[in-house]
């Protein structure tokens, strides 16, 4: 896969970053698996927990727009290091996204980034098939 690409798009997302609170930006590439790019940036809230994730912003853009089936994501934030997803974030990629196959990938710039599966970062999942086997009342 052409993760350069992907990487330039999440660093051109992150100009978009709302963070007067904490001035760190964030910015995802989402791809699909028709090839189409959906782009976030995280977008601060004064009363904080309504702040949503670059990660979350691309997801929820893309399944507004009716994507279903996801490829990978690069993520890369103003650290001084690889920027992980937080656990919100990989909660949703679970509920979208294929264990096995789907990649994360944390990228510092074009040449110098790290390639995960999501079951790599996420081993244990609580997903549907987990509730499935559930007891009920
Ligand atoms: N943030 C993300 O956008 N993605 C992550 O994976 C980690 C954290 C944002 C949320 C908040 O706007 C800022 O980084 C500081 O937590």
């Amino acid at each position: 896969m052409d993760y350069k690409a992907l990487i330039e798009e999440a660093i051109a997302a992150k100009e978009m970053a709302y963070v007067p609170y904490s001035h760190f930006r964030v910015g995802a590439a989402l791809l699909t698996k028709s090839g189409k790019i959906y782009r976030g940036c995280n977008i601060e809230n004064a009363a904080f927990t309504p702040t949503n994730c670059a990660e979350r912003t691309a997801f929820f853009k893309a399944i507004s727009e009716g994507e279903k089936e996801f490829k990978a994501i690069v993520v890369n934030g103003d650290a001084d290091d690889y920027l992980f997803p937080c656990g919100v974030c990989r909660q949703v990629m679970v509920e979208f996204c294929d264990l096995k196959t789907f990649e994360v990938i944390v990228a510092n710039n074009t040449e110098d980034y790290k390639v995960f599966t999501l079951e790599q970062l996420m081993p244990g999942v609580f997903n549907a098939e987990e509730m499935a086997k559930g007891q009920r009342l």
